[in-house]
């Protein structure tokens, strides 16, 4: 990293852990994975502030999906530590880490296109169990109201008794942020949630994103610079599995090695 980008990304830093509080929510330590000697992922470090909206972008095969799947739990690394506070994932099962606060959305929607708008809403709350419970307690006015304010957020408060098959593919993407929503998690994983949608859904996601974070941390990865530049502070890039440049957008738009690496492919 040179020197001048490395001060940019500490001002930057500086400037997020005056008006955040400097708190950590996700430290990224060493980390590396290796499949069968090929490593996707490749002694990364990167740490995310409470509240923090953080992009990560990078050409295909880069280890950005594969740095979720740590994360979430879906994939070990090989070594190194990932820790949400001070609570290290690297060892910890997927459920587990969902129910500490983690929620991650892929890059296909998966949704349950049979059931509605409401009912895929419903299904997401984590702490329902037994079949007679879980009636009791979804029929509740608190919870019929929870899903009311997460309609209303995702945009599809006039959609919740249609089936969820019908929702363009757009709304399908918001539908599933509000699935995750409902866990109520502290920290969000994102991977390309703009992939397919039209220009004025990106704008309503970037809008949505913003407002999310707020109140949680969320780690994007997103190719649309354009998206990016609406959501970012810090923007991460990836390469070859290994950190390539980190700072505000027009650092690493700025940056050779980025624009090497983008003209390049
Ligand atoms: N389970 C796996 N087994 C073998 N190779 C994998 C596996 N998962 C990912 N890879 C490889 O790791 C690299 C990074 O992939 P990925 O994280 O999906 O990249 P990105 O999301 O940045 O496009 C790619 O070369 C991919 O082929
Ligand atoms: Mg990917």
């Amino acid at each position: 990293m040179s020197a001048n980008s490395s001060q940019s990304v500490k001002a930057a830093q500086d400037q997020l852990a005056k008006t955040e509080g400097s708190q950590r929510i996700l430290t990224v330590e060493n980390v590396t994975v290796s499949f069968d000697g090929f490593k996707a992922v490749d002694n990364l470090s990167l740490s995310v502030n409470e509240r923090e909206l953080r992009v990560i972008i990078g050409p295909n095969g880069a280890g950005k999906t594969t740095l979720l799947d740590m994360i979430c739990g879906k994939t070990q690394p090989t070594s190194g530590s990932i820790r949400f506070r001070d609570m290290e994932l690297s060892a910890m099962p997927e459920f587990e880490i969902v129910r500490h606060g983690v929620g991650r959305k892929f890059q296909n929607p998966s949704i349950y296109e049979d059931l509605t708008v409401a009912e895929n809403l419903e299904i997401s709350i984590p702490q329902v169990h037994g079949v007679w419970a879980s009636i009791l307690f979804r029929r509740t006015p608190q919870v019929k109201a929870r899903i009311e304010e997460i309609a209303q957020q995702i945009r599809l408060e006039n959609h919740l008794h249609i089936k969820s098959g019908t929702l363009a593919h757009g709304q399908k993407q918001w539908l599933e942020i509000g699935m995750l929503l409902m866990q109520e998690p502290e920290l969000l994983l994102l991977d390309e949630p703009v992939a397919g949608m039209s220009p004025r859904e990106r704008e309503q996601t970037a809008e949505l994103l913003r407002t999310i974070a707020l109140g949680k941390s969320l780690v994007v990865i997103e190719h649309d610079m354009e998206f990016v530049k609406s959501i970012a502070s810090i923007v991460t890039v990836l390469h070859q599995g290994k950190l390539l440049s980190e700072g505000s957008i027009d650092d690493v738009q700025n940056d050779p090695r980025v624009i090497e690496v983008y003209l390049g492919h």
